[in-house]
């Protein structure tokens, strides 16, 4: 089934926060933001802005009516900087005006008298002074300290990954408009009402039943509106409550770009061990985590770098700690992956280098060592891998080594093109992290005319969960989808929400619509069975028609409806779903945090040019974990958009802070993002055919984000090509490789 946005999107009638209507007398919001990354506010002057024409009102931290705090996870972040900032682009006021260029054109009046303090922007450095949001966590399986005298080989190393922009095509933004008895509606372009909703109560003092919180879809999230939309959805919601006049903002890309934060930057150690058979014996990691000014979301990033830092492979013995540094950027945020593919990096970084010494293929130590079933991951859950599957299958249909030989012989071949290749196995745990956050509700009423309306707390935002919630109660009550509208997240429908996030959105959603759906089905054939004299046992719909004992009646699906609703049934469900089986303990790191794990293998191939250093992604051949999926359409979309994404990260997009801690790629004229000419020429997806009772929506394995972490394999391709020209080349692990970096290691000389 196509995307059901996809008529409207063609169309341009699909409705995005810019897109709702405008009531009159809204007042248009814009922030000044600090221009420094540290220091302590003496005063904010804005005699020059506020009057303006067209200014009605400039806020500042002492005209918040409750806490000015916005940390979800720890409270560590103001609203607007009261007595110092942290970052620059940290909010300090908030000018509302009656039009958006005359908020804008006051904003650049308003002067804010800064005493500089010392600024970091580098996460060792951070750490060093004791810069932490939380203290160091280890996870350890088995001992390494012992398991080092066992090994043949042992090579250490140092690997980087640099940030990303999150680059959703909708900047952030909001519009909150007061209702009677003091309520604001909020509509917000969020992946987390509910945070939204929490944090303007908490910021207007208000209970949260006064806050609405409404979400029809959003241009694109990718991690970035997980907790960075709370900011502007509170600030118009707080300019609202202030002046009893609708507000509204959305940001220019240049604001979004200054302003929010993004992918974290790590940089990390590590040390590995193999004995003389290439099995890995010991692995120790450590996670430089650069957080940024604030926690946001960096604590559960942290976690998740930790939980996949062993990627797609078993070590017995590991030890690795993460610290969440501190420093003087923008909070760092949720990003597609969520800090899985940084952890993820390293462990590929460790096995390329040791590969590189040992002067074998890199493939000959990833295969050896993928994870099995009954395996342990570090953190105690046992997988049920499909890991050496995904591989064994990539390698028959896409002939691996014949891949291998026809790179070497074009090599040879070419004097000024090499081609690299590299295989990427990944596998990537499904569930929040965080054990509670695991929980979802669906509504369902069906109307008297058949018709159904389905209220989830899930948000669309392009992955297309709305298209599989309405696959979900179509095929348990068998109608016609058109029958079927799922409506907007809304607060006021479904309560105390998790982001969607964690790819975990349509199976938590999507098991909760099947429970709400099933549960109005059974009352429906009770009544059925009523109407057409037999046990409801014997009643079963198929295609909008009533059967006994699978002979259709002449019942249709609106009749029993209509039927049913007579008898005073209700036709109407509020379900509610955890998954079972899961449970976390931090204090030993060992539990069973996730439902299930995704798996794949890509193999990646590139081709460089080394006169300029340019390059081309040849082809990405993926071997991927779908499940039984419900959905083939959209979820070869996700596969795409998330592999052109990690290559994105990878090789071209280079975030650039100064050490004032200005962002020097604020624009799309500094930050380059992969356009229709990156992407790779060849995009395969092959399903890994599985049919096991999991706990996936329909076995429908989750698939938002796995695929990103194909895009890391670009990497190590484009290393293996710049390494075919100057085998000498001494690159360091530092992602993205982009063409200045591969031009450098073309003609490195040591
Ligand atoms: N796909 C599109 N088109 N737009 C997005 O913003 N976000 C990704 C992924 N795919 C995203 C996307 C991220 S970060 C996550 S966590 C999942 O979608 C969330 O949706 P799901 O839980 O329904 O998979
Ligand atoms: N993934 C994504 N988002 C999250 C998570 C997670 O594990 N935990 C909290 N927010
Ligand atoms: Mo996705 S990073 O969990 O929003």
């Amino acid at each position: 089934m196509k995307n059901i946005d996809s008529y409207t999107h063609l169309r341009g009638e699909s409705v995005y926060l810019d897109d709702i209507p405008v009531i009159r007398g809204t007042l248009y919001a814009a922030v000044f933001d600090s221009p420094i990354a540290h220091g302590e506010l003496l005063s904010v002057d804005c005699s020059a802005a506020k009057d303006l024409p067209g200014v009605v009102r400039i806020i500042t931290a002492a005209d918040i009516p409750g806490e000015n705090q916005i940390g979800g996870i720890i409270a560590d972040e103001e609203l607007l900087a009261s007595t110092h900032v942290h970052f620059c682009g940290m909010p300090i006021a908030l000018v509302l005006a009656d039009t958006e260029e005359a908020a804008r054109h006051a904003v650049k009046k308003i002067k804010a008298d800064i005493r500089p303090l010392p600024v970091i922007t580098d996460p060792r450095e951070a750490q060093a002074k004791g810069e932490l949001i939380i203290p160091p966590r280890t996870f350890i399986l088995g001992d390494t300290t012992s398991a080092w005298a066992q090994c043949t080989h042992i090579i250490e190393g140092r690997a980087d990954t640099n940030g990303q922009e999150h680059l959703y095509i909708e900047t952030q933004g909001a519009y909150a408009v007061p209702q009677e008895s003091g309520v604001i509606r909020i509509h917000s372009s969020t992946q987390g009402p509910t945070a939204v909703q929490r944090t303007a109560a908490r910021v207007l003092n208000l209970s949260m039943h006064k806050i609405e919180v409404d979400t029809t879809r959003l241009g694109g999230g990718f991690g970035g509106k997980e907790d960075q939309a709370t900011t502007w959805g509170v600030l118009c919601a707080l300019g609202a409550h202030l002046t009893n006049r609708p507000v509204k903002y959305a940001l220019h890309r240049m604001e979004d770009m200054r302003m929010t934060g993004k992918r974290h930057p790590y940089s990390s150690d590590f040390r590995i061990g193999l004995d003389k058979d290439l099995k890995i014996l010991a692995y120790e990691a450590t996670f430089y985590q650069n957080a940024g000014a604030a926690a946001d979301l960096s604590p559960a990033v942290m976690e998740r770098t930790l939980f996949h830092c062993t990627n797609a492979y078993f070590i017995p013995n590991v030890k690795a700690t993460a610290y969440s540094c501190r420093t003087h950027l923008p909070p760092n945020t949720a990003f597609r992956g969520f800090g899985g593919p940084q952890g993820m990096f390293v462990i590929e970084a460790a096995i390329a280098k040791a590969a590189g010494q040992l002067g074998i293929p890199a493939t000959a130590i990833q295969e050896k060592n993928l994870i099995r079933t009954g395996d342990e991951f570090p953190y105690g859950q046992i997988a049920d891998s499909e890991a050496p599957a995904c591989w064994q299958q990539a390698d028959e249909q896409y002939h691996l080594s014949a891949l291998q030989k026809e790179a070497d012989a074009f090599n040879a071949a070419n004097p000024l093109h090499k081609k690299g290749l590299a295989v990427m196995p990944i596998c990537f745990g499904i569930s929040f992290t965080k054990t509670l956050m695991n929980q979802a509700r669906s509504l369902v009423h069906v109307y008297t005319d058949g018709s159904v309306g389905i209220s989830t707390g899930a948000v669309e935002m392009g992955q297309g969960v709305n298209t599989k919630m309405l696959q979900v109660a179509a095929a348990v009550f068998s109608i016609r989808p058109d029958r079927i509208r799922i409506n907007t997240t809304n607060t006021y429908r479904i309560a105390n929400t998790s982001p969607t996030a964690a790819s975990a959105a349509a199976d938590l959603n999507g098991k909760a619509t099947e429970s709400a759906c099933r549960q109005i089905l059974e009352r429906l054939k009770a009544s059925a069975a009523a109407d057409l004299g037999t046990e409801p046992s014997a009643i079963t719909i198929a295609d909008e028609l009533v059967c006994i004992n699978g002979v259709p009646s002449s019942l249709t699906w609106p009749q029993l409806v209509m039927n049913t609703y007579v008898k005073r049934i209700s036709l109407s469900e509020l379900a509610h779903y955890t998954p079972p089986g899961l449970h976390y303990n931090p204090a030993t790191e060992k539990g069973h945090p996730f439902a299930y794990h995704v798996y794949g293998t890509a193999i990646v191939t590139v081709t460089v040019d080394c006169l300029r250093g340019i390059y081309d992604v040849d082809s990405v051949k993926v071997v991927h974990d779908f499940g039984r999926s419900m959905n083939e359409l959209i979820d070869r979309g996700q596969c795409e958009g998330g592999i052109v994404q990690g290559i994105g990260w990878m090789t071209m997009e280079e975030i650039v802070y100064d050490k004032e801690g200005r962002l020097r790629s604020n624009a799309l004229s500094t930050y380059k993002v992969p356009d229709i000419y990156s992407v790779p020429a060849e995009i395969s997806i092959r399903p890994l055919q599985t049919d096991k009772d999991n706990l996936a929506i329909f076995r429908s394995k989750a698939v938002g984000e796995p695929p990103l972490m194909y895009g890391i394999g670009a990497y190590f391709a484009l290393r293996n090509a710049v390494k075919a020209f100057n085998p000498g080349a001494v690159l360091p692990y530092d992602a993205p490789l982009t063409p200045e970096k591969v031009l450098m290691g073309l003609y490195q000389i040591h």
